[in-house]
């Protein structure tokens, strides 16, 4: 469930109106309900409350510092895979002891920077990495706890570009290698092994995979124990995927994932740490375009709309679909037709659906396209010197720019033309 709904004829987001976000800030524009984030984070809660648990929110799904702050208000961690995301949670008031960091290539600065500035974990993904941060921990006085990340191979069952679990992705640590690794670990100076992690891929729709994954782990937290580690903490990754459509079956809710955890997990006795960032953000947030142009092409109408491959890139990238719906709510006597929804990119690429049905449109009506809160904004770039897109928070009747759409002379000011030219 979600706060974007239809009042007065108006699609909404909670208590405001998007025509009056687009008047006032301009489009392409973000719009984020901060009601339906602080919901989605909610079930993740209660869906763990029968244990010690972190929900850690994770950051590569909408960075926005107010999204940061707002979740970390709420109690939330911050799962983050780069010194920037570092950077971004602490200046969001996060503290390090609620910051883990994943990825499979951080630098030994990006060390230094959590170590430094506090970190509650590492997830190590490979030897080299784990001996590197052995050696700084080390050099620093330090002695920083650590997870290690097995990939379990398990098929998530879901965009082979976003499937992170089977023995051929680059995540990871062989499962059979782990306890081999784990023995290394624990001789390692500077690194405090507290934890076992795992993150299979991302929009799952199916529990099954989750539970073979999570069964898996549990098994090798046994051996681990047995050879002697004090495994505390399981991180059992994010994932858990959102309906895009709203026409087919919803994947399953926090609540049923946190039942599989328990059913998987729940004997071992350990602090449980999640990942989710989609099934946060995703639904709390929606991309609001206009119309530029309806032009009649041969056979197909295109709706030409000014947000466009960069500002949205996941249609392009991963052929994923959001629905597109009007801002300005259909009656029933309306006509419907078929429309290419297409950005001003000059890529056949950048088209967001093909022969969709929306009610007769025209130059200067608003869109809305929905489920874009997560990798949305973070995934926009400036192809075609388009100005990176900005950003709204909505709470009750109120709204504030999160991010403010850069002007041309900004845009430019990151170049430099050297002298000599
Ligand atoms: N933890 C780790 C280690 C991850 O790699 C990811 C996502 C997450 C947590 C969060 O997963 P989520 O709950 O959001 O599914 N750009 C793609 C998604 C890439 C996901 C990468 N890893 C997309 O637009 O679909």
């Amino acid at each position: 469930m979600d706060h974007f709904n239809y009042r007065d004829g108006v699609l909404c987001a909670e208590g405001v109106p998007l025509s009056r976000i687009a008047e006032q800030v301009g489009t392409p524009v973000y719009v984020y309900s901060t009601a339906t984030l602080s919901r989605h984070f909610g079930l993740f809660q209660q869906a763990l409350d029968w244990t010690d648990h972190l929900v850690c929110f994770a950051v590569k799904a909408n960075s926005n510092l107010a999204v940061l702050k707002l979740m970390g208000d709420l109690g939330a961690g911050m799962d983050v895979v780069s010194g920037g995301e570092y950077a971004r949670a602490r200046a969001a008031g996060v503290p390090g002891s609620r910051i883990v960091f994943s990825g499979v290539g951080k630098t030994r600065a990006e060390m230094r920077q959590a170590i430094e500035g506090g970190i509650r974990q590492f997830n190590i993904e490979s030897e080299p990495e784990m001996r590197i941060l052995s050696e700084i921990a080390a050099s620093m006085g330090a002695e920083v706890p650590i997870a290690i990340r097995v990939n379990p191979d398990v098929d998530a069952k879901t965009h082979e570009k976003i499937a992170t679990g089977k023995s051929e992705n680059k995540f990871g640590i062989p499962i059979a290698k782990s306890r081999e690794v784990y023995a290394e670990a624990a001789k390692l100076p500077g690194l405090k092994v507290v934890g076992v992690d795992v993150h299979i891929g991302s929009q799952l729709t199916d529990l099954g995979p989750y539970r073979q994954a999570y069964a898996k782990i549990a098994e090798l937290t046994g051996v681990l124990r047995a050879d002697g580690h004090r495994i505390t903490r399981l991180d059992l990754g994010g994932g858990l995927g959102i309906p895009y459509r709203r026409d087919n079956n919803a994947p399953p809710l926090p609540i049923e994932y946190g039942q599989v955890i328990r059913d998987t997990v729940g004997h071992l006795n350990c602090e449980i740490e999640i990942e989710p960032g989609r099934n946060i953000v995703g639904n709390a947030g929606v991309l609001l375009s206009q119309v530029i142009y309806v032009k009649h092409g041969e056979g197909r109408d295109f709706l030409i709309v000014d947000a466009a491959m960069n500002d949205l890139l996941r249609p392009a990238m991963y052929g994923a679909h959001h629905d597109i719906v009007p801002v300005i709510e259909p009656g029933s006597d309306n006509d419907y037709q078929p429309f290419d929804v297409v950005g001003p990119v000059c890529e056949s690429g950048d088209t967001f659906q093909k022969g969709t049905s929306l009610p007769v449109m025209a130059d200067g009506d608003l869109i809305a396209f929905r489920s874009a809160g997560a990798y949305g904004a973070v995934m926009a770039s400036e192809y075609n010197s388009r100005p990176l897109v900005p950003e709204v928070l909505v709470s009750g009747d109120q709204f504030a720019v999160i991010r403010a759409r850069p002007t041309y002379e900004e845009m430019l000011s990151r170049d430099s033309i050297p002298e000599w030219l």
